[in-house]
């Protein structure tokens, strides 16, 4: 049983993998370099649970219960001195991340398990920056994280069964929905499927086939998804997008792996989808997209 669970990275999915944490009643720390950044994430998950409580889903007392268990510090050895289980959610860089798991190895318990929120990176690139790689794997969350429900866990070749069963069980204990992946593969499940959907998507708008809202209109009123694949494009962000895609890449040496083209300008111009306020879309501040 785990109490205590440290979340490295305070974006978009460390900040609502550590708002899951603490709703389901760990004590959890976020730690991120950026004091900016911690502090806009605490703003913003104060403004989500001000949210949940004005949708009924949870009474202010339970709300502020929550938001008490979360803990934000800039000092990675403070967050993982006691953690029972570390998430990290940093920048998908690897040589951050195998500096992070390096570190994380040094200061945390020997026993705790370190995950990875990476779908750009199987476990065994980080794992092999510490001296527990049995106790390694990728625990791989879905953004908005404090809605989508499915994590992917990733074993790689030396992760214990130990390590596979409570990252399953913690999974769960955050109301999550897990699916077990056996083997390192590049995206993993989900986003090789999102991958083929989006290529199709990029070929048809570059080909001038139709634009890319009525792809998207097509996506959603056709075949029932949520959001069309440039919307959601917008919404992971379009440098993550590019960036996957790249580290794919050079796994792989694939030319038919690289970003498509129409990706990569959008990127090269710093069009990074809903966070930059531009995209495939525009959008206003609040993050609602413009007509
Ligand atoms: N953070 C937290 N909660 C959010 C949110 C956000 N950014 N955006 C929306 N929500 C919540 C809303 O508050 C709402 O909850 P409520 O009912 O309590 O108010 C609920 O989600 C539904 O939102 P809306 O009614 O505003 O809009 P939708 O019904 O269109 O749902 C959506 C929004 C959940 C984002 C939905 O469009 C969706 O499921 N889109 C697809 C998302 C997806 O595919 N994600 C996977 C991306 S791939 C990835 O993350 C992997 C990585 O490796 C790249």
């Amino acid at each position: 049983m785990q109490n205590n669970i440290l979340i490295v990275g305070s974006g978009a999915m460390g900040s609502q993998i550590g708002m899951l944490g603490a709703l389901a009643g760990y004590r959890t720390t976020i730690q991120d370099i950026s004091e900016p950044s911690l502090a806009a994430a605490r703003d913003q998950l104060a403004t989500r649970m001000d949210h949940f409580v004005a949708k009924g889903r949870l009474d202010r007392a339970e709300a502020d219960t929550a938001l008490a268990r979360l803990n934000f510090t800039t000092s990675l050895e403070e967050g993982a001195a006691d953690a029972d289980f570390v998430i990290e959610a940093a920048t998908e860089k690897l040589d951050v991340k195998r500096a992070i798991f390096t570190a994380l190895d040094k200061a945390a318990p020997a026993n705790t398990v370190l995950a990875t929120n990476s779908s750009t990176y199987g476990s065994s690139k980080v794992a092999s920056a510490t001296g527990r790689p049995d106790k390694v794997c990728n625990m791989h969350f879905f953004n908005p994280a404090l809605v989508m429900k499915c994590v992917e866990v990733v074993r790689h070749d030396q992760t214990s069964q130990e390590t596979v069963d409570s990252t399953m069980e913690l999974a769960r204990a955050l109301g999550k929905s897990p699916v077990l992946i056996n083997h390192e593969i590049p995206g993993f499940v989900a986003n090789r499927l999102m991958g083929a959907i989006r290529d199709e998507a990029l070929h048809l708008v570059t080909a001038g086939i139709a634009s890319h809202e009525d792809i998207d209109t097509a996506a959603k009123t056709a075949l029932g998804h949520p959001m069309g694949p440039f919307e959601l494009m917008d919404l992971v962000g379009l440098d993550v997008s590019y960036l996957i895609r790249m580290a794919t890449y050079e796994e792989t040496g694939r030319p038919e792996d690289l970003p498509h083209p129409a990706l990569k300008a959008l990127y090269e111009q710093g069009r990074y989808g809903k966070k930059t306020g531009h995209g495939w879309y525009e959008y206003d501040q609040s993050g609602t997209k413009l007509p």
